[in-house]
């Protein structure tokens, strides 16, 4: 078995490989339905106009049955809603009615553009993760489907009020789609259904890689003094545990979840390694993010079973990016390359050696998929409700980077339960408010110390 290299350089390119072919742009109930239904006009709002929320926009517009139009645009910064402004009004000029009066910057934005919306229309959520909780609130209040981005939470807190909001979503019949596209590539449905038909026999073992070099703001430098400390800490965000979970809950959760989907299972608990390498820029500058270099996890499930995770943001070292099953009738790959790249197949014995007995052929684009199902559930009133497993997909991914952190065994409920809330009060959020993380003098930001702090992550 010879796992494809991925060869992730440079922010674009992961943009794009991440983004899928949208981001090259620019990177029966008996509920009552809510309205924008049929072959009615649905009104889309991007909150969090980058690489991911404009490819997520590109996605919606492509959607077919019916007529949608986006309306409105928000993000926290200027630049970055007028370049993903320029972009889709380009690529789909009639499918994009964003007047500069439904153009919205700063941390209330949101609020403005979900207001152009009514009932029935679909809000994008697409900025950083912290602030998923703070927007989901406010699209509930308003009665709008959502799509939100992944990971859906990055703490304890936050997750346990999410999968309460997700509960009153369903009672109020909204739709809402998770961006773990994993589950719309069919490749891995495919998989998934022959590995829960017993094509595989007991499953074993199953592990996942992502290794390649740092990407996206993995690593960042200290602060430049003309910029403010939030706005470096919001613009930097896979840098910082509060904003993203930090590399590990952003980059990994796409693997971690397709994997424990294979199993149709959540891990009870969760010990691991990792640690930070090189953390000195080659011109001496330290690097001064709260990221590890490495980590391995070992996942248990209840009946015992081991999902094993690898991550690593090195460059010079072996480039994996790929996720395998071991069961006792066979071997299956399921990514190929990538989060959820296909073709996945299944093979006689424990690796890939000699002819797959099942390959899968469709290579549909997963992020196209997930749009075109939300969509359809809209539009035939169809139950469609991904946010309780976006959550706990959210909250094992951060088992695992919290037993790296801590040095300690994670249970799913002692992360569940954790009391430590990242950054509290983002709903209140300011663009004068102070940054959820403190500096030291040397511009330093507190990284986890596992063995010395066990109860909290920093
Ligand atoms: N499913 C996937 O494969 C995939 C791929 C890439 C990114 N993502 C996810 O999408 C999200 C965004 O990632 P990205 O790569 O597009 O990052 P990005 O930096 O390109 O975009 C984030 C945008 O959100 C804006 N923003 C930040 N805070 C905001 C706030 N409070 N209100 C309004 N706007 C705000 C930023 O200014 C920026 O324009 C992340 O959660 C990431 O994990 C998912």
């Amino acid at each position: 078995m010879e796992p494809e290299k991925p060869s992730l350089t440079s922010r674009r390119q992961f943009l794009a490989r991440t983004g899928g072919a949208a981001a090259s742009v620019l990177a029966g109930v008996s509920l009552p339905a809510v309205h924008a239904q049929g072959s009615s006009l649905i009104r889309v709002a991007l909150i969090g106009c980058g690489g991911r929320g404009s490819g997520a926009a590109y996605n919606a517009l492509s959607t077919k049955g019916g007529p949608i139009q986006l309306v409105a645009m928000a993000d926290a910064y200027e630049d970055r809603l007028k370049s993903s402004y320029l972009g889709l009004s380009n690529a789909l000029k009639d499918k994009v009615d964003v007047p500069e009066d439904r153009r919205f910057v700063g941390f209330d934005a949101y609020k403005h553009a979900m207001d152009c919306l009514k009932p029935g229309d679909v809000a994008i959520f697409a900025t950083p993760p912290a602030f998923r909780w703070v927007h989901f609130q406010y699209a509930l209040q308003k009665g709008l489907h959502v799509f939100m981005e992944k990971p859906v939470t990055v703490d304890g807190p936050t997750s346990k009020r999410m999968l309460q909001m997700a509960e009153e979503a369903t009672a109020k019949n909204l739709k809402v789609g998770v961006g773990l596209m994993s589950r719309h590539a069919r490749n891995l449905q495919e998989l998934q259904q022959r590995v829960q038909n017993g094509e595989l026999g007991e499953i074993l073992l199953m592990r996942g890689y992502r290794m390649h070099g740092p990407v996206a703001f993995f690593e960042s430098r200290p602060k430049p003094p003309n910029i403010s400390e939030l706005e470096y800490q919001v613009r930097r965000f896979h840098s910082f545990l509060w904003a993203s979970g930090g590399a590990f809950s952003d980059f990994y959760i796409h693997i971690i979840d397709h994997l424990c989907w294979m199993k149709n299972a959540w891990p009870v608990k969760a010990q691991a390694l990792g640690g930070r390498h090189y953390k000195t820029a080659p011109d001496g500058t330290p690097f001064v993010d709260q990221n590890f270099d490495t980590y391995s996890v070992e996942y248990v499930f209840a009946d015992g079973t081991r999902l094993l995770f690898n991550g690593r943001c090195i460059n010079g070292a072996e480039g994996i990016y790929s996720s395998y099953l071991h069961g006792t009738k066979g071997f299956a790959i399921a990514s190929r390359s990538n989060d959820c790249g296909g073709p996945s197949a299944i093979y006689r014995g424990q690796d890939a050696t000699g002819m797959p007995l099942w390959q899968s052929r469709d290579n549909s684009n997963p992020y196209q998929n997930e749009w075109d199902a939300l969509i359809s559930a809209i539009r035939n009133n169809k139950p469609f409700n991904e946010l309780k497993r976006g959550v706990e997909a959210s909250v094992v991914t951060s088992m695992g980077r919290m037993a790296a952190h801590t040095g300690r065994e994670i249970t799913y409920e002692q992360m569940l339960n954790c009391p430590h809330e990242f950054a509290p009060g983002l709903d209140r959020l300011t663009a004068d408010s102070p940054a959820p993380l403190q500096a030291d003098a040397q511009g330093r930001y507190p990284v986890p110390k596992p063995g010395i702090l066990t109860d909290r992550e920093y």
